[in-house]
């Protein structure tokens, strides 16, 4: 792992492209303390206060089918996960879970986001670009984010190492990332069973549903109130909060 770090950038992700295209090696990792315009999933934007937290993005030259991509942000997703629930005590990494498809919650609060770019070149992947943000120091979030964002800090370890969450992170990811690209999820499929944070919950969704877990090609299989069981393959679902 090559790591480079900047001080300022617009995204971490639009320097792994660009060092994507310039040649850089596989599982390079561009980290900045500050953004100007980070980005998260659905055109959102990922703002982090300068210096706070971890936002890094990992160059992945892995040459699969682009139908399989999905399945790298599941990955990230545990790698993830299983790194932030090291950091907490023993009883709380149970709370940490991940919320398909590639959220980082702790007791419901999102902990992390996860945005994968890729390119593609003829009927293959060129590289992918994992794009992560981790709130790592941050202890107070804009108003309307408090009620829906945590910290490490916030979680309780204050002396939380940014450098050594890094390389944890990429450590679980480049373990999995190429068995699951190639041969399917798997390997890693019940860790992700037991890290679903969205099982047994009603969704959300257009005539209601609960959410049944992820099937083995990473979609989020969803019950129907009628009992057809139905798969969701790419998007964002929310919980349903009213009656
Ligand atoms: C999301 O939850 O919507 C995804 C957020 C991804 C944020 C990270 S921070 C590092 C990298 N650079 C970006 O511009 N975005 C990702």
């Amino acid at each position: 792992m090559k790591i480079i770090r900047l001080v300022e950038t617009t995204s971490t992700n639009d320097e792994a492209k660009r060092g994507a295209k310039e040649g850089a090696a596989h599982l390079t990792v561009w980290t900045a303390e500050s953004q100007t315009s980070g980005r998260g999933r659905q055109g959102r934007a990922w703002s982090s206060p300068r210096g706070e937290n971890l936002l890094f993005s990992v160059l992945l030259r892995i040459a699969c089918l682009p139908a399989r991509v999905p399945l790298v942000a599941l990955v990230a997703g545990l790698a993830v996960r299983d790194a932030v629930a090291k950091l907490l005590p023993p009883s709380r990494a149970d709370d940490v879970k991940v919320k398909w498809p590639n959220d980082v919650l702790v007791s419901g609060k999102k902990i992390a986001g996860i945005l994968v770019e890729s390119s593609i070149q003829g009927t293959k992947v060129d590289h992918i670009v994992v794009g992560i943000g981790v709130n790592v120091l941050t202890r107070s979030f804009p108003d309307e984010l408090a009620s829906i964002a945590t910290s490490v800090s916030l979680e309780g370890r204050g002396d939380a190492d940014r450098d050594a969450l890094l390389e944890a992170i990429v450590e679980n990811l480049d373990h999995d990332v190429e068995h699951v690209v190639h041969k399917g999820l798997g390997l890693i499929h019940a860790r992700l069973e037991r890290a679903d944070y969205l099982r047994g919950k009603e969704l959300d969704l257009e005539g209601g549903g609960r959410a049944e877990g992820i099937d083995e090609d990473g979609r989020l299989m969803v019950r129907k109130p009628d009992g057809i069981l139905t798969r969701v393959s790419s998007g964002e679902v929310r919980i349903r909060t009213r009656p």
